[in-house]
């Protein structure tokens, strides 16, 4: 087993603005090679989401008590796809890009077809949801196809019986460290993520994962997993690499140190938290969402959950800088703004401004302080890098 946690490391890096992230027509160079890159989807929830706020939330406090949850894909609003080939020849399932746990399964919408690479390991996994239920079956080794040049041989995947807020997706693509799938299938003490066996079987040089999603409500709602190395057309300036952080229990994740500042005003000291694509918000501990509550003037919007400013405030607001490493990155007024075609989607008033920082419910200290989710992660390419330390 690669001690993942211990040789990880996550590197995050601006991009290009807002703007131009959307209206590229450049060419795109990459330094992996083009098959080693995978198109994702962006869905936009329709399930009409109360307070997506609590639900995040929901997620969060699971995974601050060190335990490993799966999304509710009822309960994200944009969500990242992936198609995912299993079986020789492979049928292709829909399944949810996750950097926040690490089994990936099947069997949630699409019945699973097996071949002659399919192998029952007559062992049972199950993967709890953030309301105490479960998504559970039985763990098989397949062949994983993840475009047509990317072939894992005997990947550990679950194959769900019982399932629920899947939201008709086919399951979890688990992108998380190793250590993660601990407890998850019966007789295995960790399974041999997706990416580990890319690496073991040489499909890949280094364990490295390049993650972009571009905005979602922009007009090219494109994202894509790189594979092996990060696409350098997709970002601007130097690389900023940072150890997994030591505080439990954020170093189970991809976890990182980052300190919080709005404007001048010191929002957190620099703590422990997770990058994670499985939540929406960015999420703060309830301490440093006070003071930025307090400094943006905005009030608590019971329906969503969300901070709401007017538009006045919105002229006021200053940028948020989250400081990784040493190295600053700034969170515009426009990127801390929940997208206002999007307000529907969670339940929110067509014209109002609502604000993506939100509260993880628990004071600072918890060694979990923050989640960088998709809002974070749609304005900064972000990288995850298991065998370069
Ligand atoms: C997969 O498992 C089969 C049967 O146990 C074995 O023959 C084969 O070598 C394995 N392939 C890899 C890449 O481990
Ligand atoms: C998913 O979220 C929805 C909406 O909050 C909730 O009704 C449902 O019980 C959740 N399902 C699971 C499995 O967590
Ligand atoms: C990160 O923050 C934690 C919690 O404040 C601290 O214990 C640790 O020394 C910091 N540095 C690293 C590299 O983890």
């Amino acid at each position: 087993m690669v001690p993942s946690r211990l040789l990880s490391s996550l590197l995050a890096l601006p991009v290009l603005a807002f703007f131009s992230l959307s209206a590229s027509a450049l060419p795109r160079p990459r330094t992996a090679s083009s098959t080693a890159a995978l198109k994702l989807a962006v869905r936009i929830n329709s399930y009409g989401i109360k307070n997506i706020a609590a639900a995040d939330r929901a997620r969060i406090q699971v995974l601050q008590a060190g335990g490993s949850a799966s999304v509710n894909a009822t309960n994200t609003v944009t969500t990242y796809t992936a198609s995912i080939g299993v079986g020789s020849p492979a049928t292709y399932y829909t399944l949810l890009v996750d950097t926040g746990s690490s089994n990936t399964w099947i069997g949630g919408n699409k019945a699973y077809t097996q071949t002659t690479a399919s192998r029952d390991t007559l062992n049972k996994f199950k993967v709890p949801y953030a309301d105490g239920s479960s998504v559970s079956g039985e763990e098989y080794t397949d062949t994983v196809t993840l475009n047509s040049d990317l072939v894992i041989e005997n990947q550990s995947i679950g194959v769900a019986s019982k399932t629920s807020g899947m939201g008709g997706l086919d399951g979890i693509f688990g992108l998380g460290p190793a250590d993660l799938t601990q407890g998850i299938v019966d007789d295995a003490y960790e399974v041999a993520t997706v990416m580990d066996n890319l690496y073991t079987q040489k499909q890949i040089s280094s364990e490295v994962l390049g993650v972009f999603f571009a905005p979602a409500s922009s007009d090219d709602s494109s994202g894509e997993l790189t594979f092996g190395s990060y696409d350098a057309s997709k970002i601007t300036g130097s690389i900023n690499y940072v150890p997994i952080t030591s505080a439990y229990p954020a170093n189970t994740f991809w976890g990182i140190n980052q300190s919080i500042r709005y404007g001048s005003t010191p929002i957190l000291d620099e703590t422990a938290g997770i990058v994670d694509t499985g939540t929406t918000l960015i999420l703060i501990a309830s301490d440093a969402f006070n003071l930025y509550q307090s400094a943006t003037g905005a009030t608590l919007d019971k329906t969503t959950g969300l901070l709401q400013i007017s538009p006045d405030q919105y002229e006021q607001l200053s940028s948020l800088y989250f400081t990784i490493g040493g190295i600053t990155y700034e969170l515009t007024p426009n990127g801390q703004i929940w997208p206002r075609s999007l307000n529907s989607a969670i339940g929110g008033t067509t014209d109002n401004i609502y604000l993506v920082v939100s509260d993880s419910g628990d004071s600072s200290g918890s060694g979990l302080d923050f989640t960088n989710g998709y809002c974070f992660l749609e304005r900064f390419y972000s990288v995850y890098d298991t065998t370069n330390s």
